[in-house]
């Protein structure tokens, strides 16, 4: 197993660790002093049109550093493909020496083309298909997390046909309310995700039983967008002792367990950020205990981090078309909204945006930003204090590098897509380009009936 969090060459060494040296203390985003990445947020937008995603990946680089240096020994990360699947992003975090977590066949491709090692990569999510079972099996990923027991018998007899023993994990329920913020394993509960525990300990049983699936450990995503170390060390401490159980009842030993991702990030200026360091010191006091247990000394973690590597890395960066209403309280439309950026509309969570005017000092109002759309959703903020915007000016959105691009909805109203810039040393580079209409129109087929 190379699910890498140790092992990579990691390119953010070097870098900006937070004032006082601290590798865990991170402080700086995307925006910084009015430039994006380092960047002339207004060349930016000359070179790439809008409107366009940028990505920071010296930054992504400092964020894997800072997190892989609160974890103890026998921890590993794998992105969470999900939180940002573009291709040269994925890229960057393998060079970062992190492994990936990937939920579909098509992330599998994603990373192999990226260039990942096989081993170090992991596939979990519900409704996986033959295909894509099949695909993983092909490729000797890491390991698979088995979401249920006819997943299970499907997996097993691809594997068997494949004449291959394929190494798995699997996925215990966790309560309703995790995504409530609460990190509570009940393992009684029957969802989408994952088994409950005594669903989950036959599972084991026949898994243990079989030739042709290798029983690792266990999985379990406690909740999205924690901020609170002692949670996330609690989730960890809570799943590793029901895959001790799971190990004890089957006969097997727990070699790995894997925790998800959750690890949160700030969207407020209200809202703290992790504590990376407070993190670190609870799972050290974790690994003590394991250290001189016997069951657990040679158990690996592994974290699936989506939004925490590459969230606070993102920008989107949209240009004003028109500004109306009163001086005192104008609501300024982009060329760009939730066809976009969904996020915020989709979990009611207003992101922080920038007004990027370069031409002095501008009065603050209360300002309403709205995207294009026919859709009342369509909306950014209403009634935010932000300097008084105006026609061509350039909005950020903030903390969109992860759940952004790929969690939106280009197709509605047939506006182009938005483009995705990567910078890296100073140097922009467009990685995703803008998608036209007239392209899609290309794609269909319209019959002469
Ligand atoms: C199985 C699994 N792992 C990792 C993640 C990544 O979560 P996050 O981006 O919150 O770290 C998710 C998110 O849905 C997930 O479902």
């Amino acid at each position: 197993m190379t699910m890498g969090a140790g092992s990579g060459a990691g390119e953010g060494s070097g870098a900006d660790t937070g004032a006082d040296g601290d590798p865990t203390a991170l402080t700086d985003g995307v925006l910084d002093s009015g430039r994006l990445a380092g960047l002339s947020p207004a060349d930016l937008a000359t070179e790439f049109g809008t409107p366009f995603y940028v990505y920071d990946l010296d930054l992504i680089g400092r964020r894997v550093e800072a997190l892989r240096a609160a974890l103890p020994r026998g921890f590993r990360l794998a992105f969470a493909v999900k939180a940002n699947p573009a291709l040269a992003v994925v890229t960057h975090l393998r060079r970062c020496g992190v492994g990936a977590d990937v939920a579909s066949g098509g992330e599998l491709e994603t990373v192999l083309r990226a260039g990942f090692d096989s081993t170090a990569v992991a596939m979990t999510g519900p409704g996986k298909r033959d295909s894509e079972l099949q695909a993983a099996v092909a490729a000797g990923i890491g390991f698979i997390t088995v979401e249920s027991p006819g997943e299970l018998r499907r997996l097993d007899a691809i594997a068997a046909a494949a004449g291959k023993r394929q190494p798995i994990l699997l996925r215990l329920s966790v309560s309703e309310d995790a995504h409530l913020e609460t990190v509570r394993l009940i393992g009684g509960v029957e969802g989408k995700f994952g088994m409950p525990l005594q669903t989950l300990l036959e599972t084991a049983r026949i898994a243990a039983a079989s030739k042709n699936v290798e029983l690792l450990g266990i999985h379990a995503f406690g909740a999205s967008n924690l901020r609170d170390a002692d949670q996330l060390v609690d989730h960890v401490a809570q799943l590793v002792e029901v895959g001790r159980r799971m190990a004890a009842q089957t006969g097997t030993q727990l070699r790995l367990v894997d925790a998800g991702g959750g690890l949160g990030i700030p969207y407020s200026d209200a809202e703290t950020p992790l504590d990376l360091e407070r993190l670190g010191y609870g799972l050290q006091a974790l690994r003590n205990r394991w250290d001189s247990d016997i069951e657990l000394h040679d158990m690996e973690i592994v974290l699936e981090p989506g939004r925490f590597l590459v969230g606070p890395a993102g920008a989107y960066v949209a240009r004003v078309v028109d500004v109306k209403g009163p001086d005192s309280a104008p609501v300024a439309i982009l060329d760009g909204g939730i066809n976009h950026v969904l996020r915020p509309a989709l979990v009611q969570s207003e992101h922080r945006l920038a007004i990027l005017a370069t031409d002095g000092l501008r009065a603050m109002v209360r300002t309403t930003v709205a995207g294009p759309l026919c859709t009342g959703i369509d909306v950014f903020t209403t009634g935010t204090m932000l300097p008084r915007p105006r026609v061509g000016d350039l909005v950020a959105v903030l903390d969109t590098g992860a759940y952004g691009f790929t969690e939106a909805m280009p197709l509605f109203l047939s506006h182009p897509s938005a483009a995705e810039v990567a910078v890296k040393s100073g140097r922009a580079q467009l990685i995703r380009p803008r998608v036209a209409p007239a392209e899609l129109l290309d794609r269909q087929i319209n019959p002469d009936w």
